[in-house]
């Protein structure tokens, strides 16, 4: 179980973590790739799909780690696929779990169970944009900033407390599919620093807001500011 805020990197005890995925997974290997680092505070123990094809369980597989699919179409309702999903994450004894990509929306009941200690990533600054199609939406609205943001989960379908946000530039003549990849771009570099900012006990939620206070060595920000804001990306 966690041991809330406090532990991490200082005791040298990593969290276990579990990533739930959904499709090709470069969250995924972002988080991978920095969990790799030896003073990173946590570690990837299992990778989790809803979906048995996900190219990013298969890439999971293929490098050793404990790939598990749950295909939510087997179970007649959200509950009995949750309670697969529990189950399973018990099995595995992770302390945080890591949503990349998950497109399963989740009951309150799930949230509740692992409040303060699942997090999800989402392709807008948030909270502008919730929901699907965060690019093309960002362009129709004008918007000349846009981003990601990783945020606590809670019961409202990406509404939970934010962690960090990058801030990702428009540029004139984009698509929402070159949108896409800039601001997947730093997704990939924001999502393994807010996960060792949660997994360092860095990060503490106050009445619905996080606190951030003595982050990691390379975890970005400031001491009590916000966690990272990625400078924009430069538009020529
Ligand atoms: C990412 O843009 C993530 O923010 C959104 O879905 C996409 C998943 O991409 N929720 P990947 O599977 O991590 O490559």
């Amino acid at each position: 179980m966690s041991e809330g805020g406090a532990g991490g990197t200082g005791s040298g005890a990593r969290r276990r973590v579990a990533i739930l995925i959904s499709g090709r997974g470069s969250n995924m290997m972002s988080l991978v790739e920095a969990a790799r680092a030896p003073a990173y505070p946590a570690e990837v123990v299992a990778v989790i799909s809803n979906r048995p094809d996900a190219a990013g369980l298969a890439w999971a597989r293929t490098r050793g780690f404990q790939a598990i699919a749950i295909d939510h179409k087997a179970y007649p309702s959200r509950e009995s696929f949750e309670a697969a999903l529990q189950a399973a994450l018990e099995e595995t004894g992770v302390e945080l779990v890591a949503l990349a990509g998950f497109m399963r929306l989740l009951t309150p009941a799930f949230t509740d169970r692992w409040s303060g200690r699942m997090i999800n990533i989402h392709p807008s600054l948030l909270p502008a944009f919730k929901g699907l199609d965060t690019h093309a939406r960002a362009l129709e609205a004008g918007v000349r900033i846009t981003g990601c943001t990783v945020h606590f989960v809670a019961a409202e379908m990406d509404g939970g407390p934010i962690i960090g946000q990058a801030a990702v530039a428009v540029r004139n003549g984009d698509t929402p599919e070159t949108l896409a990849g800039r601001v997947l771009a730093a997704e990939h570099r924001l999502y393994p620093q807010a996960l060792a900012a949660v997994a360092s006990g860095a990060v503490a939620v106050e009445a619905g807001r996080v606190v951030v206070s003595g982050l990691p060595d390379g975890a970005g920000g400031e001491a009590g500011g916000p966690l990272i804001a990625c400078p924009a990306a430069p538009s020529a």
